[in-house]
């Protein structure tokens, strides 16, 4: 595990994001898996700028998605595959067919399937990009959960549905289920990036690095994979 401080938001923006395009420039066929959230929006607009100064190209790019809400549409607001529209994939070069996030409207059993499926079939994720929750979950991989799941259906925690309802208009609209990859699909990626700002996400980046290996923080599972960077600003590494 790398673990590299940067002083704000910027930095762990930009870093991330260089990271994502020597990726890119290394594999031009790269499988990208992708995070939403609020954190990951830093590094999209720099991936976006690096696009427009044809640093990256996308054209051959394949994209998975970490998780999407059930019941919520492509055309909601809130859905995650409109936040990779309005962040990413509008600004680039990237071939439509070569996105696939989960569908949060299909027959949920068949749907989990269906992506666990695509994504073996791609030949794996080469790089995985994470945010992280306040109680340490990745993706939507809830305290908890086992480590041995792949694509999966998950209801929210309170917590979570709390600390999202940022996004929507009141608590009361945001899902209580959504579709994730599971801890085993994210752990098959051949390389992972976690970033993470804050204060609010000290004490999970501090169980992700430091703390026991459990799955009461499911992040802390990335110490035993042999390629994470751990990116965070000061404050979120302020208990390291
Ligand atoms: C959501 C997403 C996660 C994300 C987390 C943190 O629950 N499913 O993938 O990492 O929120 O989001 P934020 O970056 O907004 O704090």
């Amino acid at each position: 595990m790398k673990v590299i401080v940067l002083d704000n938001y910027q930095q762990i923006s930009i870093k991330a994001a260089q990271i994502v395009a020597s990726q890119i420039i290394l594999k031009e066929d790269s499988i990208l898996g992708l995070a939403t959230g609020g954190t990951p929006v830093g590094m999209y607009s720099e991936l976006v700028k690096m696009y427009k100064l044809g640093i990256i190209d996308f054209k051959k790019i394949k994209t998975f998605n970490l998780d999407e809400y059930v019941g919520l549409s492509k055309e909601n607001q809130q859905s995650y595959y409109y936040y990779m529209m309005d962040n990413l994939f509008k600004h680039v070069n990237i071939n439509i067919e070569n996105i696939d996030i989960p569908n949060g409207m299909a027959d949920i059993k068949e749907e989990c399937v269906r992506y666990e499926n695509e994504i073996k079939q791609s030949g794996g994720i080469d790089l995985q990009v994470l945010g992280i929750g306040h109680n340490g979950h990745i993706g939507f991989n809830e305290p908890d959960i086992k480590f041995e799941s792949v694509t999966h259906l998950v209801k929210l925690d309170e917590d979570t549905i709390k600390a999202n309802s940022r996004f929507f208009d009141s608590v009361d609209e945001v899902p209580k289920q959504a579709l994730s990859m599971g801890i085993k699909t994210i752990m098959h990626s051949k390389k992972i990036v976690l970033i993470a700002s804050g204060k609010e996400k000290a004490k999970a980046i501090y169980g992700t690095v430091k703390g026991n290996i459990t799955p009461n923080l499911p992040a802390s599972i990335l110490q035993l994979h042999n390629d994470v960077y751990i990116i965070a600003d000061k404050e979120a590494a302020s208990l390291l």
